[in-house]
């Protein structure tokens, strides 16, 4: 909504149609860019062939993008030292000046949309709609948090006092903030924690995920064309835990803002308590999730169909707030999973760059490889309830998986979370559901959660037991919209903060009281 051309409420349904044209020709003349990138650093980064990484495209592994060399161990250390010199500098830069690059740098988005689409489609194996939504979204954080730093960091807060005393409350910035991104949001996640560090007056180091440097780095071309200083913010793309580890461990982070999986939000919150003589640090923490939706007797099958399938398995399951379990009431299960099997098989898998394209690949074969085990396991068990059919000659050359739903007992046997299209499916009987609820909390995931119910009742009392961050009623649960659905989660899904809600520029902050006796 802050963008003119925004996705509807829901996140999906974008109509792709003859007004999306001119974008797509602009995307075919990105097609054929052959890239060869370096680190942005504060200082030049001469050529090393040895750190020199091939970038393949995940829905076609034949086709190489370029290259990007990674970031040593000395860089990143070297990074820290400008990082920590710029800030002082930074700090004291008018709030205005910040959020003014901010929002020149979401107007630069806005302008090479089909540029940065066609990346997150090449490398990133993102569909067209997931590519719109995403430049969307990274265009949305720079302007909305531009407008929030106007309004709580510019000026300070004035506090009571008894007479003779004045009060007041000033934000600052902490001093550097390691941002460190996975591959799945390769420029709205990105870019919304490099630009809520800086524009809160923090000095940045960004290590975006490997799997998608070469559109970061693209991205932080447009942050420096915009007017940010190249000391301000660096781009270490680089292996995570050699690059990682150096800045987890070094003593002058001041703050963490990672996104990832749960188990390397651990190994850097371990890394950062290890420091000797190093302040406490911050540590932002946006992780995985095991997600369900509770559907009742009384919810619309039809419906509940559609935002499952649009849950589970848009983006090819690779959203961390994507639907894993689906719990619904016996009586209804019947019909909803004839319905599913027939969503199911209406499903296009294949090269997500075509309009007609459901599902595109997954990230690479490590991932596909983990997805494909987790599979058989169910199969050899004949827990297979349906499988989407893949075309040979539309995937054999990419990191395909056909999206699958599989009969569990409870959501309490799974394991972990499994990061594509898998949906798992278990029934729950009338006067089950506190045990279901508890079941489900149990675990201490906490990111989204769906329930479907036309029981209004039924519906808000479920919202209200669960333990998670974004509770979704009658709709699908993915595609949070900034400002609209502040996103994150609790537990092991994060340490709380909103992505795009009114607090989450203060995670960055110091605040310093000012009380003066006049
Ligand atoms: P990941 O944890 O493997 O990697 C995330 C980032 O951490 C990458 O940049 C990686 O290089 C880096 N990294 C790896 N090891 C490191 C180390 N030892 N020290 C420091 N950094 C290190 O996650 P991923 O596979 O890129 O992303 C998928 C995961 O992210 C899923 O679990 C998903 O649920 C989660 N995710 C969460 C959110 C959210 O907002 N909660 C959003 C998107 C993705
Ligand atoms: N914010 C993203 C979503 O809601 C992860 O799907």
């Amino acid at each position: 909504i802050y963008s003119e051309g925004r996705r509807n409420s829901r996140g999906i349904n974008l109509n792709i149609n003859s007004q999306y044209q001119p974008l797509i020709d602009e995307m075919a003349t990105h097609m054929d860019t052959v890239y060869d990138v370096r680190p942005l650093l504060a200082f030049d980064v001469a050529a090393d062939a040895e750190r020199r990484q091939t970038v393949t495209c995940p829905f076609d592994r034949r086709v190489t993008l370029g290259h990007v060399q990674w970031t040593s161990a000395e860089e990143a250390s070297r990074a820290v030292d400008a990082a920590w010199a710029a800030f002082p500098r930074w700090e004291q830069t008018p709030v205005e000046e910040r959020a003014a690059i901010l929002e020149r740098f979401g107007d630069l988005m806005e302008t090479h949309t089909a540029e940065l689409m066609t990346l997150c489609s090449r490398e990133g194996g993102k569909l067209l709609t997931d590519g719109i939504a995403e430049i969307r979204e990274a265009v949305d954080f720079c302007r909305y948090y531009a407008k929030r730093a106007r309004a709580d960091f510019a000026l300070p807060t004035e506090l009571q006092g008894p007479t003779g005393e004045h009060n007041q409350i000033l934000l600052g910035g902490k001093g550097v903030f390691a941002c460190i991104s996975p591959w799945n949001f390769p420029v709205a996640i990105f870019c919304g924690q490099m630009v809520a560090a800086a524009v809160t007056g923090n000095t940045v180091v960004a290590k975006p995920a490997e799997q998608t440097s070469l559109v970061a780095h693209r991205v932080v071309e447009l942050l420096r064309e915009a007017g940010m200083p190249r000391d301000v913010v660096q781009l270490l793309p680089g292996d995570g835990p050699t690059v990682g580890s150096v800045l987890s461990s070094d003593p002058r982070i001041t703050g963490v803002c990672f996104t990832g999986s749960t188990q390397t939000a651990q190994i850097i919150n371990r890394s950062l308590a290890a420091r000797e003589n190093a302040p406490l640090p911050s540590l932002i923490a946006e992780t995985g999730g095991l997600n369900a939706m509770i559907v009742d007797s009384t919810a619309l099958p039809e419906q509940v169909v559609n935002d499952v399938v649009q849950s589970a398995f848009q983006s090819a399951g690779q959203r961390c707030s994507a639907l894993r379990v689906l719990y619904v009431q016996e009586d209804v299960a019947e019909r909803v999973i004839e319905l599913l099997k027939g969503a199911m098989d209406e499903l296009n898998i294949g090269d997500p760059r075509n309009l007609g394209t459901d599902v595109g690949p997954v990230i690479d074969e490590e991932a596909r490889a983990g997805l494909l085990k987790h599979i058989e396991t169910y199969r050899e068990q004949g827990r297979v309830i349906a499988e989407s059919s893949l075309d040979p000659r539309q995937t054999e050359h990419g990191t395909f998986v056909a999206p699958v739903a599989l009969r569990i007992d409870g959501i309490d046997s799974l394991e972990s979370e499994q990061f594509g299209p898998i949906l798992h499916i278990a029934t729950w009987k009338g006067g089950e559901i506190d045990k279901v609820i508890d079941t489900i909390n149990g675990l201490g995931y906490g990111l989204t959660f769906g329930v479907h119910s036309r029981n209004e009742s039924f519906a808000y009392k479920v919202a209200q037991k669960i333990r998670v961050g974004n509770v979704y009623i009658n709709r699908n649960i993915i595609g949070a919209v900034v400002g609209v659905q502040p996103f994150g989660g609790q537990g092991f899904s994060g340490t709380g903060p909103k992505a795009g809600g009114p607090h989450y520029l203060h995670r960055f902050a110091t605040e310093k009281t000012r009380t003066v006796n006049t």
